[in-house]
């Protein structure tokens, strides 16, 4: 801290400790504690630092103050607190219990003072959202093997279990696509499993039409968390070029070549599989 003296004015410069950076995870995992890292310096000729407090909810969970014995206390673990800290001048690492309840969103701040004369006091606030996030791509099946033209494609796209349980949308060239009637409307989620996560799935039908030289489909798994995650997962069918009918009647070709070409023409080619992440 430095003092001027301007005719008669006091003009105080206070410098502080400065939060460079707070580390917490957008996702938290309840069956595990989540790792919170605040970062601060100081400037040179600063007052010492005073103390580092963790708060979750505006509730202090966490204290550490270097000139104090004991340097670290946590307080309220019974609603899941703190359960280890590791402090210095430079940072502040503690681990934290999440509560079991998906889609909650907890505000953590990190508050650095600086000691007197003034106790200068800084802070920055995050939000952790209590979720299992799908650690995977969904998977499409039913895109290989050979398909007669007319016949239709029945494609399977699957998640691994998570929570929120994820909505699945079917693009098809890059639109979004409908359901048949026939089949349910709406991502069809499993029964929870021992952890309580859910996958999903939804099934979509594609006939692959005359002319088509190329089929996009694509499936986008979104759990609707605050925010939501997206994972998505793209499969491309090469439809093979189909030569007009009349060449197989009017040319001479024996019978075995004509069906060798036919079968070409009317194989649908798995192209290409790529997939994408993306979180919104
Ligand atoms: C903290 O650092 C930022 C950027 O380096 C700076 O603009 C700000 O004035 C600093 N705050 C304090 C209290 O020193
Ligand atoms: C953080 O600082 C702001 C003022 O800068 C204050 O209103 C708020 O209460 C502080 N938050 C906590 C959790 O101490
Ligand atoms: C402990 O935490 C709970 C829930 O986060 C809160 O309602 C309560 O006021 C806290 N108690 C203290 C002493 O901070
Ligand atoms: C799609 O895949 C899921 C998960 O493997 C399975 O439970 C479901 O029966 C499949 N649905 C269809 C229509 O194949």
């Amino acid at each position: 801290m430095t003092v001027l003296l301007v005719f008669g004015l006091f003009i105080v410069i206070v410098t502080a400790h400065n939060i460079t950076y707070l580390e917490v995870p957008q996702y938290g995992d309840p069956r595990r504690d989540a790792a919170l890292v605040c970062h601060y310096v100081s400037e040179r000729g600063d007052p010492p630092l005073h103390s580092v407090k963790w708060y979750r909810d505006n509730n202090e969970i966490f204290r550490f103050t270097p000139g104090q014995q004991p340097p670290t206390r946590a307080f309220n673990s019974s609603a899941g607190g703190v359960s280890s800290g590791v402090c210095n001048e430079h940072s502040c690492a503690v681990s934290v219990a999440l509560p079991r309840k998906f889609n909650t969103r907890i505000s953590f701040t990190c508050e650095v003072s600086t000691e007197g004369p003034r106790f200068a006091v800084v802070n920055q606030t995050k939000y952790l959202t209590v979720a299992v996030t799908l650690k995977e791509d969904p998977v499409i099946t039913g895109a290989s093997g050979t398909v007669q033209v007319g016949e239709d494609v029945l494609l399977n796209c699957s998640t691994k279990a998570a929570m929120p349980p994820a909505n699945i949308v079917w693009y098809v060239d890059g639109k979004p696509e409908r359901s048949d009637p026939w089949m349910s409307d709406n991502t069809e989620v499993s029964p929870a499993d021992e952890h309580g996560l859910r996958s999903s799935w939804r099934a979509l039908r594609v006939r692959v039409g005359a002319g088509r030289a190329l089929l996009e489909v694509r499936c986008e798994a979104t759990q609707p968390s605050k925010p939501p995650y997206t994972r998505s997962t793209s499969t491309g069918l090469m439809v093979a070029r189909s030569p007009h009918l009349s060449m197989y009647t009017a040319s001479g070709s024996s019978s075995t070549e004509a069906a060798v070409v036919l079968a070409g023409s009317i194989t649908v080619h798995m192209f290409f599989t790529y997939s994408a992440l993306s979180k919104l």
